[in-house]
Protein backbone atom coordinates (compact mmCIF):
# COMPACT_ATOMS: atom_id res chain seq x y z
CA UNK A 1 0.00 0.00 0.00
CA UNK A 2 1.13 3.58 -0.86
CA UNK A 3 1.05 6.33 1.77
CA UNK A 4 2.20 6.86 5.43
CA UNK A 5 -0.83 8.73 6.60
CA UNK A 6 -2.28 7.87 9.64
CA UNK A 7 -6.05 7.11 10.01
CA UNK A 8 -8.35 5.04 12.02
CA UNK A 9 -9.03 1.81 10.34
CA UNK A 10 -12.86 0.91 9.11
CA UNK A 11 -14.21 -2.56 8.92
CA UNK A 12 -13.55 -1.96 5.00
CA UNK A 13 -9.97 -1.16 5.01
CA UNK A 14 -8.71 -3.75 7.95
CA UNK A 15 -11.51 -6.38 5.44
CA UNK A 16 -9.44 -5.11 2.44
CA UNK A 17 -6.00 -5.60 4.06
CA UNK A 18 -7.57 -9.42 5.45
CA UNK A 19 -8.31 -10.17 1.99
CA UNK A 20 -4.95 -9.68 0.36
CA UNK A 21 -3.08 -11.26 3.65
CA UNK A 22 -5.02 -14.50 3.53
CA UNK A 23 -4.83 -14.92 -0.05
CA UNK A 24 -3.61 -18.06 -1.58
CA UNK A 25 0.14 -18.20 -2.18
CA UNK A 26 -0.07 -17.95 -5.86
CA UNK A 27 -1.79 -15.19 -5.41
CA UNK A 28 -0.68 -11.58 -5.13
CA UNK A 29 -3.01 -8.80 -4.17
CA UNK A 30 -2.40 -5.39 -4.31
CA UNK A 31 -4.53 -2.88 -2.14
CA UNK A 32 -4.84 0.31 -4.91
CA UNK A 33 -5.39 2.80 -1.81
CA UNK A 34 -5.31 6.31 -4.26
CA UNK A 35 -8.68 6.59 -4.64
CA UNK A 36 -9.09 9.74 -2.81
CA UNK A 37 -5.48 11.10 -4.94
CA UNK A 38 -8.49 11.32 -8.32
CA UNK A 39 -9.70 14.76 -9.29
CA UNK A 40 -13.07 15.43 -9.86
CA UNK A 41 -14.30 13.45 -13.51
CA UNK A 42 -15.00 15.44 -16.34
CA UNK A 43 -14.43 14.54 -19.76
CA UNK A 44 -13.21 17.52 -20.86
CA UNK A 45 -10.22 16.52 -18.80
CA UNK A 46 -10.53 12.92 -20.27
CA UNK A 47 -7.89 14.16 -23.93
CA UNK A 48 -5.01 15.15 -21.66
CA UNK A 49 -5.32 12.88 -18.51
CA UNK A 50 -4.13 13.99 -15.38
CA UNK A 51 -0.78 12.32 -14.16
CA UNK A 52 -3.08 11.39 -10.66
CA UNK A 53 -5.43 9.29 -12.93
CA UNK A 54 -2.30 7.12 -14.26
CA UNK A 55 -2.03 4.65 -11.09
CA UNK A 56 -5.59 3.66 -11.15
CA UNK A 57 -5.17 2.79 -15.04
CA UNK A 58 -1.94 1.16 -14.72
CA UNK A 59 -2.93 -1.19 -11.27
CA UNK A 60 -6.08 -2.07 -13.61
CA UNK A 61 -4.19 -2.81 -16.77
CA UNK A 62 -1.71 -5.31 -14.49
CA UNK A 63 -3.68 -7.20 -12.46
CA UNK A 64 -5.45 -10.39 -13.71
CA UNK A 65 -8.68 -9.71 -12.20
CA UNK A 66 -10.40 -7.13 -9.49
CA UNK A 67 -11.19 -7.26 -6.15
CA UNK A 68 -14.16 -4.34 -5.32
CA UNK A 69 -14.61 -4.35 -1.45
CA UNK A 70 -16.87 -1.02 -1.05
CA UNK A 71 -19.32 0.58 1.70
CA UNK A 72 -22.87 1.53 0.68
CA UNK A 73 -23.68 5.25 0.90
CA UNK A 74 -27.07 6.59 1.04
CA UNK A 75 -28.42 3.04 -0.92
CA UNK A 76 -25.56 3.74 -3.62
CA UNK A 77 -21.81 3.20 -4.86
CA UNK A 78 -19.81 6.34 -2.18
CA UNK A 79 -18.81 9.40 -5.13
CA UNK A 80 -15.32 8.84 -4.62
CA UNK A 81 -15.28 5.28 -5.64
CA UNK A 82 -18.11 6.32 -8.81
CA UNK A 83 -15.76 9.19 -9.87
CA UNK A 84 -12.78 6.04 -10.01
CA UNK A 85 -14.56 3.97 -12.25
CA UNK A 86 -15.77 7.19 -14.43
CA UNK A 87 -12.08 7.74 -15.40
CA UNK A 88 -12.02 4.60 -16.57
CA UNK A 89 -15.67 4.33 -18.58
CA UNK A 90 -13.93 5.42 -21.89
CA UNK A 91 -10.45 3.80 -21.26
CA UNK A 92 -8.75 0.69 -22.76
CA UNK A 93 -7.90 -0.67 -18.84
CA UNK A 94 -11.29 -1.66 -17.82
CA UNK A 95 -13.19 -3.49 -20.73
CA UNK A 96 -13.32 -7.51 -20.11
CA UNK A 97 -11.18 -7.55 -16.53
CA UNK A 98 -12.71 -9.71 -14.19
CA UNK A 99 -14.20 -8.34 -11.13
CA UNK A 100 -15.65 -9.94 -7.90
CA UNK A 101 -17.18 -7.81 -5.18
CA UNK A 102 -16.27 -8.85 -1.61
CA UNK A 103 -18.86 -7.44 1.06
CA UNK A 104 -18.29 -6.25 4.39
CA UNK A 105 -21.60 -5.69 5.36
CA UNK A 106 -24.28 -7.89 4.44
CA UNK A 107 -26.86 -4.84 4.16
CA UNK A 108 -25.54 -3.47 1.23
CA UNK A 109 -28.39 -4.36 -1.29
CA UNK A 110 -28.69 -1.20 -3.30
CA UNK A 111 -25.27 -0.81 -3.45
CA UNK A 112 -24.56 -4.45 -4.90
CA UNK A 113 -27.49 -3.88 -7.86
CA UNK A 114 -26.02 -0.08 -8.79
CA UNK A 115 -22.32 -1.78 -8.86
CA UNK A 116 -23.47 -4.69 -10.54
CA UNK A 117 -25.38 -2.65 -13.64
CA UNK A 118 -22.10 0.05 -13.65
CA UNK A 119 -19.04 -2.63 -13.91
CA UNK A 120 -22.08 -4.73 -16.63
CA UNK A 121 -22.25 -1.32 -18.68
CA UNK A 122 -18.24 -0.33 -18.57
CA UNK A 123 -18.02 -4.41 -19.74
CA UNK A 124 -16.33 -5.98 -17.10
CA UNK A 125 -17.05 -9.35 -16.59
CA UNK A 126 -18.68 -9.87 -13.44
CA UNK A 127 -18.30 -12.76 -10.99
CA UNK A 128 -21.37 -14.16 -10.46
CA UNK A 129 -23.11 -14.35 -6.87
CA UNK A 130 -22.98 -15.62 -4.68
CA UNK A 131 -19.46 -13.67 -4.16
CA UNK A 132 -17.61 -13.42 -0.61
CA UNK A 133 -19.84 -11.52 2.52
CA UNK A 134 -18.87 -10.83 5.94
CA UNK A 135 -20.29 -8.76 8.57
CA UNK A 136 -18.22 -6.24 10.12
CA UNK A 137 -19.49 -3.10 10.30
CA UNK A 138 -20.40 -1.99 13.79
CA UNK A 139 -17.56 -4.10 15.48
CA UNK A 140 -14.58 -2.59 17.01
CA UNK A 141 -11.25 -3.46 15.44
CA UNK A 142 -11.04 -6.11 18.12
CA UNK A 143 -14.41 -7.51 17.11
CA UNK A 144 -13.05 -7.75 13.68
CA UNK A 145 -9.70 -9.00 13.88
CA UNK A 146 -11.32 -12.09 15.85
CA UNK A 147 -13.81 -12.68 12.96
CA UNK A 148 -11.05 -12.37 10.45
CA UNK A 149 -8.31 -14.36 12.28
CA UNK A 150 -10.37 -17.67 12.77
CA UNK A 151 -9.43 -20.64 10.58
CA UNK A 152 -13.14 -21.14 9.37
CA UNK A 153 -13.06 -17.53 8.07
CA UNK A 154 -9.35 -17.34 6.44
CA UNK A 155 -9.69 -20.62 4.55
CA UNK A 156 -13.22 -19.26 3.47
CA UNK A 157 -11.33 -15.95 1.82
CA UNK A 158 -8.52 -18.40 0.01
CA UNK A 159 -11.53 -20.78 -1.66
CA UNK A 160 -13.50 -17.95 -2.70
CA UNK A 161 -9.98 -16.36 -4.29
CA UNK A 162 -9.12 -19.62 -5.79
CA UNK A 163 -12.98 -19.69 -7.54
CA UNK A 164 -12.08 -15.94 -8.47
CA UNK A 165 -9.02 -17.00 -9.77
CA UNK A 166 -10.65 -19.38 -12.22
CA UNK A 167 -13.14 -17.76 -13.36
CA UNK A 168 -10.64 -14.97 -14.27
CA UNK A 169 -8.51 -17.01 -16.10
CA UNK A 170 -11.48 -18.30 -18.38
CA UNK A 171 -12.99 -15.03 -18.64
CA UNK A 172 -10.47 -12.80 -18.37
C1 LIG B 1 -22.65 8.78 4.76
C2 LIG B 1 -22.93 7.32 5.00
C3 LIG B 1 -24.05 6.73 4.44
C4 LIG B 1 -24.30 5.38 4.65
N1 LIG B 1 -25.39 4.82 4.05
C5 LIG B 1 -25.60 3.48 4.19
C6 LIG B 1 -26.68 2.85 3.50
O1 LIG B 1 -27.45 3.46 2.79
N2 LIG B 1 -26.84 1.51 3.66
C7 LIG B 1 -25.97 0.76 4.43
O2 LIG B 1 -26.14 -0.46 4.51
N3 LIG B 1 -24.94 1.33 5.09
C8 LIG B 1 -24.74 2.68 4.98
N4 LIG B 1 -23.68 3.25 5.62
C9 LIG B 1 -22.73 2.40 6.34
C10 LIG B 1 -21.56 2.07 5.40
O3 LIG B 1 -21.97 1.39 4.24
C11 LIG B 1 -20.51 1.23 6.05
O4 LIG B 1 -21.05 -0.01 6.36
C12 LIG B 1 -20.00 1.85 7.28
O5 LIG B 1 -19.62 3.18 6.97
C13 LIG B 1 -18.79 1.07 7.76
O6 LIG B 1 -18.40 1.72 8.90
P1 LIG B 1 -17.29 1.12 9.83
O7 LIG B 1 -16.15 0.81 8.93
O8 LIG B 1 -16.99 2.23 10.77
O9 LIG B 1 -17.85 -0.10 10.48
C14 LIG B 1 -23.42 4.61 5.45
C15 LIG B 1 -22.30 5.22 6.02
C16 LIG B 1 -22.05 6.55 5.81
C17 LIG B 1 -20.81 7.16 6.43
Amino acid sequence: MRGSARFEATSFSVFRTAVATNAPHDFRVDVFDGISDLPLFSPDKESDTPDSVLPLAAAVAACDGILIACPEYAHGIPGAFKNALDWLVSRFEIPGKPVMLVHASTRSAYLRAHLHEVLRTISCQLYPEPEFEVHLIRKDRREIDAVLSTEEMRAAMRTKLEAFGRFAAQEG
